[in-house]
């Protein structure tokens, strides 16, 4: 026990979308245990996405980059972590197919960065301990019609994101196999929620409506996606962090197939509901553009492991949390702006300036 606390847990990408849910969760709902936030803050991580819970006495943040070893295993030393549960990573497909280093670097070279700097910290004992990774299900690749991905579905990668995420998978067991690392991974189906960044279909489709921009449907628009809350997705992740055997994988989804042209006409339906807009009037905005290369046809998960060993189900249905997600996005317009303006760089500099 270190200062008082039961366990001192490191979150990876805690300022980027699911990391800040995680925090938060983790941060209010046991006060026992400190949350060390640590983030590279890349275009992607916001420290806004925290400032209802940074005066928390057990929670703590640490600018830090996965690729610097040195830092990483001063955290390690300097709070005496005992858990980490790993979200940091470059995450977005079309960023990939631009720039598929990046991913390289952060997913796989970071990810053994952390895997090697736990070892090292570890290395006395790891009772009690976890490595917990947050992986997707981009990685058992693309399905057709039928069929869903489970635990044991072989993997097969298509865009460069998803290799680089199904390597940090393979290094994760391998920690696990190899020095009997204490690890354990989720692989989580799409998410949708609050403090999403504006690169992902529904934040940005939610923004360019308000804005009577474009919505840019790639291809034909009949790709499928398993949509998951990202408040299920932390509830979730924080059972498998309490209760999944050492070693073990579990798959997280909510049996919530949507077409995307399905969906972004549920989308704007409702924006036109909730904008007070005639009927059909967001949906004039679509507009169907070149498709992204490689652009896997179908994600579906089955979820029947985690429901049957822990009970989890999701607390939400889809048509409740995409409701929620737009109210919380036409509520929180500065939030937005921050991100499209490029200020929420800012908030690092002014609030830890004399930190
Ligand atoms: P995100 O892009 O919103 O956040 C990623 C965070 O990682 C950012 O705060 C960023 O600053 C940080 N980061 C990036 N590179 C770093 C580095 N080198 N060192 C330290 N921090 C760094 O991502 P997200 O959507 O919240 O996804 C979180 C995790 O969940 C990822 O591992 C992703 O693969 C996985 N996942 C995401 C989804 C989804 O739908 N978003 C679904 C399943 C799994
Ligand atoms: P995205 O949110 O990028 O998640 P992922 O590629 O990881 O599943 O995209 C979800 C789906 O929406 C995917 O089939 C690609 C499609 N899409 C569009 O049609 N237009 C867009 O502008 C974006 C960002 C995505």
């Amino acid at each position: 026990m270190e200062n008082g606390f039961t366990k001192t847990i490191l979150v990876t990408g805690g300022a980027g979308f699911i990391g800040s849910h995680v925090v938060r969760r983790f941060a209010t709902r046991y006060p026992q245990y400190r949350i060390v936030c640590l983030d590279a803050l890349t275009y992607a991580g916001n420290l806004e996405n925290l400032r209802d819970i940074e005066a928390l006495p057990n929670y703590a943040f640490s600018h830090t980059d996965l690729l610097d070893m040195q830092a990483l295993q001063q955290v390690f030393a300097t709070y005496g972590i005992t858990d980490v549960i790993h979200l940091a990573a470059e995450s977005h497909v079309d960023r990939s197919i631009l720039s598929p280093l990046d991913f390289v670097y952060t997913n796989v070279i970071g990810t053994v960065n952390l895997l090697e700097a736990a070892k090292k910290a570890w290395q006395g004992s790891t009772d009690g301990r976890r490595f917990y990774h947050i992986s997707t299900d981009e990685v058992y690749g693309a399905l057709g019609d039928t069929g869903f991905f489970t635990e044991t579905t072989p993997y097969d990668p298509h865009s460069p994101y998803s290799a680089s995420k199904a390597s940090s998978d393979h290094f994760v067991r391998a920690y696990g196999d190899t020095y009997g690392l204490p690890v354990v991974i989720s692989n989580c189906s799409n998410n949708y929620g609050p403090y999403q960044f504006p690169e992902k279909l529904i934040p940005l489709f939610i923004n360019n409506v308000v804005n009577g921009k474009p919505l840019p449907v790639y291809g034909d628009g009949l790709y499928t996606r398993d949509w998951l809350y990202v408040l299920d997705h932390a509830s979730a992740i924080d059972v498998v962090f309490h209760k999944a055997p050492l070693h073990s994988t579990y798959n997280i989804g909510g049996f919530n197939e949507w077409r995307n042209i399905d969906l972004i006409t549920l989308l704007c339906r409702l924006m036109d509901e909730k904008l007070g807009r005639a009927e059909g009037e967001s949906k004039k905005l679509i507009t169907y553009v070149k498709d992204r290369p490689g652009h896997d046809r179908r994600y579906a998960i089955d979820a029947t492991k985690i429901k049957q060993d822990f009970g989890w189900t999701p607390a939400v249905t889809f048509e409740q949390g995409l409701a929620a997600t737009i109210d919380w996005y036409l509520a929180n317009q500065e939030w937005m702006n921050h991100i499209t303006a490029g200020t929420y760089r800012q908030y690092y500099e002014t609030q830890y300036a004399n930190r």
